[in-house]
């Protein structure tokens, strides 16, 4: 139980490990949100407004109010009080949108919600919501697509707290560039992008006197709960959050959007349950997308390939309300060696909903600019693009100025490169074949952030010989229920099919958002003292109880492994199993808790703590018949000692799907005079599936990184989304000779 024990063969950790909750998925018997049911449920269905700039005049809801099975029309004047929230420590009471829904009646985007219309059935709120007239002044919204930096100063408010515009500077970087022998000045465009998980935005509150209880679609229970408690004036623990299983979020489910309160107002002022599913199209709309970003990148480097400085400039839009930072200069300053370097950012005000975390927020729009700029340069000084990137490795986070806890990013590419076939890249364009078809091999590096959020839970070690680990962390589908049971077997050594998990329920010990790929790592920490502090009070109990072989013996004598109590001096082969003890002492639990501290955010860091990795894509292209298809990625990630590595494979393969997407398909479009978004469908909105799925073969290195936790655990979730896109559109410009700077690539911009 020392803090840097080697993992035991026997143990789960670090082996390919079926989910736990595998089979209850696939029967069916895993209880998604809109899976609950109540006596008494009513149906809810917001009305949005049809303009995206104006205000409303009038609404009209008498004929909706006659409807047979019409509960009631909530809209400003009947929805009852609801408070604003605000930010709290240890990021949370996190929300993107703070307005209260109804608050005023100013409409500054697209679908923002007028009124509620509920019904006995989902099918007559429906009509009902159908039914509600608005009357608006409608102005011109502005969804301008070229985005130029607002009159911000130079320290804004963002969700997480100020920033300044001016986010890491060293060296003099124009001088060095405007004296750089080698130049690129490029501009990236990356598209709004809206989550789409398949399972929409779900919740159900009920009120029991002044206690509110929700069942909800959440990556983030607990900020759920403290964001809930502050609009309806309650304590935290009259507010009680319910998510057992998530269709995913990608990031949209990580703060609470205004459906909720939405649901928990008409609840209250009903007397009964409402609940509140997104049809696909309002997943356009009120819930969060990622924002446009434009990033102007200029590098400056000598004909041998070392850089000289790097400039990274970017311009995001956001919605009139709300202040969500789109931090895409978050690897600009560590990931490479550059003496002189400067990162800015601007705003740009648009009618539109929103905008949210969106899986590797920043990051992942940001290195699609600088990865596709370095492939750029790299091309430019006719110098591989892997060269290019081991030339400008940097020996320390100069951002910082602090060591990288763990960085093994060389070894990565050396990998990635032996593994994809590198070594047979003929440079020119248009130079390789295969089967009658054109190839394009590209590149990129990726990075993403490795911290913790605080972290309790509790573990128990109980009289019929299984284990039950409780957190109120939340599985959006990533693995969280079989992490928590790996830990637990881990220090238990009771198997994983004797292991019970509770999460998603505030009424658990606090756990971590499942966001920022920080879930994982958060946990390990807690779950780990809390076996050891079960393990610990299971001792107490077998030195107490009367008639124990244990009685009375020093705490020194006694060890603990594998489920069986024994005298060191005995050997583990004379112990007792666990149960035996609780047993005979007449206790049915040996109950121990634990907590870790936060990392994120940590103002004074000794380490720079991050994942890294590179992707290596092959493209085909058919110019005779404009096809393009990515056919081949291989991609290493170095993240850490990797939990479960069937489940992570998958996260990195899936965000390499979804990385497909990016580069080629994903993009929100809004309609220039009304502020609708266009292709608010699964038809029109087109992600990457299973059918754009190329083989993808994932390569974790293991390096465990002891500054995050004692298992060496980073998270995975989001890295495998970055630099991905920038690969493709290299491996695009390889095979088509047209570097195409906004994404996603389109057929009509290969064409001559
Ligand atoms: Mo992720 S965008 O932190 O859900």
């Amino acid at each position: 139980m020392s803090a840097t024990e080697d993992i035991p063969t026997t143990s789960s950790i670090g082996r390919d490990t079926p989910r736990v909750e595998g089979p209850v998925k696939v029967t069916g018997k895993a209880q998604y949100t809109s899976d609950f049911h109540f006596p008494g449920l009513l149906y809810a269905v917001p009305v949005g407004a049809t303009i995206a700039n104006g205000r409303i005049l009038e609404l009209d809801t008498a004929s909706a109010e006659k409807m047979p099975g019409v509960r009631a029309i909530f809209h400003r004047a009947n929805i009852g009080k609801i408070f604003r929230s605000t930010l709290q420590a240890n990021f949370q009471g996190v929300c993107e949108e703070r307005r209260p829904p109804f608050e005023d009646d100013i409409i500054r985007y697209y679908g923002q919600y007028i009124a509620l219309a509920v019904a006995d059935t989902f099918e007559t709120a429906k009509a009902a919501a159908d039914a509600v007239r608005a009357t608006y002044a409608a102005e011109k919204p502005n969804v301008e697509t070229h985005l130029e930096a607002d009159d911000d100063p130079d320290e804004v408010d963002t969700t997480f707290g100020p920033r300044h515009r001016l986010d890491s500077q060293r060296g003099d970087v124009d001088a060095a560039f405007a004296s750089a022998p080698v130049k690129l000045d490029q501009t990236y465009v990356t598209p709004s992008e809206t989550h789409n998980p398949l399972e929409t935005h779900a919740t159900t509150a009920m009120w029991d006197g002044a206690m509110l209880t929700l069942y909800e679609s959440s990556q983030g229970v607990v900020n759920l709960r403290n964001v809930l408690a502050q609009m309806f004036d309650l304590p935290n623990e009259n507010v009680r959050v319910i998510t057992k299983f998530v269709g995913s979020g990608f990031g949209s489910k990580l703060w609470p959007w205004t459906l909720c309160p939405l649901a928990a107002a008409a609840a209250r002022q009903l007397g009964r349950p409402v609940r509140l599913v997104l049809p696909r199209k309002m997943m356009f709309h009120a819930v969060g997308h990622r924002p446009r970003t434009q990033q102007r990148v200029r590098i400056g480097a000598t004909p041998e390939g070392k850089l000289i400085s790097l400039q990274h400039d970017y311009i995001y839009q956001r919605s009139m309300l709300d202040a969500h930072h789109e931090d895409c200069g978050e690897a600009t300053p560590f990931h490479y060696s550059v003496p002189n370097l400067r990162v800015t950012f601007g705003r740009a005000k648009r009618n539109i909903g929103g905008g949210a975390d969106m899986r590797g927020p920043g990051a992942v729009p940001g290195l699609y600019a600088t990865e596709s700029a370095m492939n750029e340069m790299a091309y430019q000084l006719k110098i591989d693009p892997v060269k290019f990137r081991i030339i400008n490795e940097p020996k320390i986070d100069e951002g910082l100025g602090l060591p990288f806890s763990s960085r093994h990013l060389l070894e990565c590419f050396e990998l990635g490169t032996e593994k994809f076939g590198w070594s047979q890249r003929t440079p020119q364009v248009g130079s390789m074949k295969r089967d009658g078809v054109t190839l394009g091999w590209g590149m990129a590096g990726c990075a993403w952030i490795a911290a913790r959020f605080p972290a309790a839970a509790t573990v128990e070690l109980r009289d019929n010989g299984t284990v039950r680990v409780a957190c109120a962390t939340q599985d959006i589908g990533t693995g969280t229920y079989t992490n928590l049971a790996q830990l637990a077997s881990h220090r238990t050594g009771v198997p994983l099919d004797k292991v019970e998990v509770a999460l998603g329920d505030t009424s658990l010990p606090e756990g971590p958002t499942s966001g920022g790929s920080l879930a994982t790592p958060s946990i390990v920490p807690a779950v780990l003292a809390a076996a050891d502090n079960a393990i610990a009070s299971l001792m107490t109990i077998a030195k107490g109880t009367t008639g124990s072989r244990f009685e009375n013996r020093q705490p020194d004598d006694l060890a603990f492994n594998d489920g069986v109590i024994f005298v060191k001096a005995d050997g583990p082969a004379n112990g007792v199993p666990f149960h035996e003890i609780l047993r005979r002492a007449n206790l049915q639990l040996a109950t121990g808790s634990g907590k870790a501290e936060a990392t994120f955010g940590n103002p004074k860091p000794k380490f720079s703590t991050h994942s890294f990795g590179c992707h290596f894509a092959e493209v085909t292209w058919q110019p005779e018949i404009a096809r393009l298809r990515v056919s081949r990625v291989v991609t290493v990630i170095d993240a850490g000692k990797i939990l479960n590595t069937l489940a992570g494979r998958n996260q990195i393969q899936g965000a390499v799907v979804m990385g497909i997407g990016m580069a080629l398909l994903e993009h929100t479009s809004y309609d220039p005079q009304n502020g609708a978004p266009i292709n608010s469908s699964l038809a029109d909105y087109i992600v990457a599936v299973n059918a754009d799925a190329p083989p993808i073969d994932v390569y974790f290195l293991d390096y465990p990184d002891k500054e995050i936790n004692e298992v060496g655990a980073r998270g995975i979730g989001e890295i495998g989304l970055a630099g991905i896109a920038a690969a493709i559109t290299d491996a695009v410009h390889h095979a088509t000779g047209v570097r195409v700077r906004e994404l996603p690539v389109k057929i009509e911009n290969l064409l001559a």
